[in-house]
């Protein structure tokens, strides 16, 4: 049976860096996040008889080595539950560039395991799901549950996972994504996590967090959009100085990057209130109210340097399309 799913990318508001168990991807802290509803990934897994081998397709290319390595490992996992053994062809198309800090690897990996797991004929919890796709890729987790999500850090695999908070249509706050840059980065989010703890400020960091995640998850509660702004780009700023200080150090923004977010720091004091967020590359997501989106878009398209401009709205997690 071939099994289509769309799975969204996610945007983390208080941020994932950092494992407390590298194999089994368990986070140092819990995050919360917005599903995405302009940026994600479309996966049809197939199990085949006739098949020697995985194959994979991305964006039209087929896959080898590393890349594709990661992916049959996931669909082990699925065959061992399922106990099949038979090789299966994996389909899969983004909507947005891959590899420039907008998680494919989330989306990508949470499309792969719905998909995986129907076309193998299981029946999982939402629990269940997010506690595999978390295994592809850690924030892949986050988005398995609807629209804004809490995973829980969790002491062992079977309890770190994520859940919804509240629904898409709880809240309409909007992700602008500005892609500022779009080749693949340097050092992926694998390799980041393992250099985190060298950084001098982790520690301090990781101590803050449950009360950040308290503080974001009242503000939403509330919908006090200043306090979870502010919040929000704290926690970025926060990340990428933990990042920026690593050994070796981890510098994901462009001068375009730091522009705009000076921008965006001037729109605010003129009364467009708008925040930003930046995850493992150089492109920016800037946070805003419904309303002001018209004006924050038409604000950017002046940015010279501005590659593409990518409006999302709250979104549901993954989900079979066909
Ligand atoms: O799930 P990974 O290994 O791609 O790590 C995601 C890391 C960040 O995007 C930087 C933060 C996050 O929580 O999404």
């Amino acid at each position: 049976m071939k099994v289509v799913v769309r799975a969204p990318s996610n945007i983390a508001f208080i941020k994932y860096w950092g494992k407390k168990n590298e194999k089994l991807r368990i986070p140092a802290n819990s995050s919360i996040s917005m599903n995405l509803s302009d940026a994600y990934t479309e996966t049809s897994v197939e199990f085949k008889k006739i098949l020697s081998d995985d194959l994979v397709i991305i964006d039209g290319k087929k896959i080898d080595g590393k890349e594709k390595e990661r992916i049959g490992r996931h669909l082990n996992l699925i065959r061992k539950m399922a106990r099949i053994n038979f090789f299966a062809e994996v389909l899969s198309k983004n909507n947005f560039p891959k590899g420039a800090g907008i998680a494919s690897s989330a989306s990508g990996f949470a499309a792969l395991t719905l998909a995986g797991v129907k076309a193998a004929g299981l029946n999982l919890s939402e629990k269940e799901l997010s506690v595999l796709a978390r295994l592809g890729s850690g924030s892949a987790c986050r988005s398995i549950p609807d629209g804004f999500v809490e995973w829980k850090k969790g002491s062992k695999s079977s309890d770190s996972y994520a859940y919804s908070l509240k629904s898409p249509e709880y809240w309409d706050i909007r992700d602008i994504i500005v892609v500022v840059g779009e080749k693949s980065k340097k050092v992926g989010s694998t390799e980041g996590h393992k250099e985190a703890t060298s950084s001098p400020f982790y520690k301090a960091r990781i101590s803050e967090m449950d009360k950040k995640i308290a503080d974001i998850k009242l503000a939403l509660k509330n919908k006090d959009f200043t306090k979870f702004g502010r919040i929000v780009e704290e926690e970025a700023i926060n990340m990428h100085t933990v990042m920026m200080t690593s050994k070796p150090p981890l510098f994901y923004w462009l001068p375009k990057t730091l522009e705009i977010m000076q921008s965006i720091t001037t729109w605010r004091e003129a009364g467009l209130e708008t925040y930003f967020t930046i995850d493992a590359g150089p492109n920016i997501h800037v946070i805003c109210r419904s309303k002001d989106v018209r004006k924050v878009k038409t604000k950017l398209e002046k940015i010279q340097g501005v590659k593409k401009i990518i409006i999302n709205r709250v979104s549901k997690g993954a989900r079979i399309v066909k």
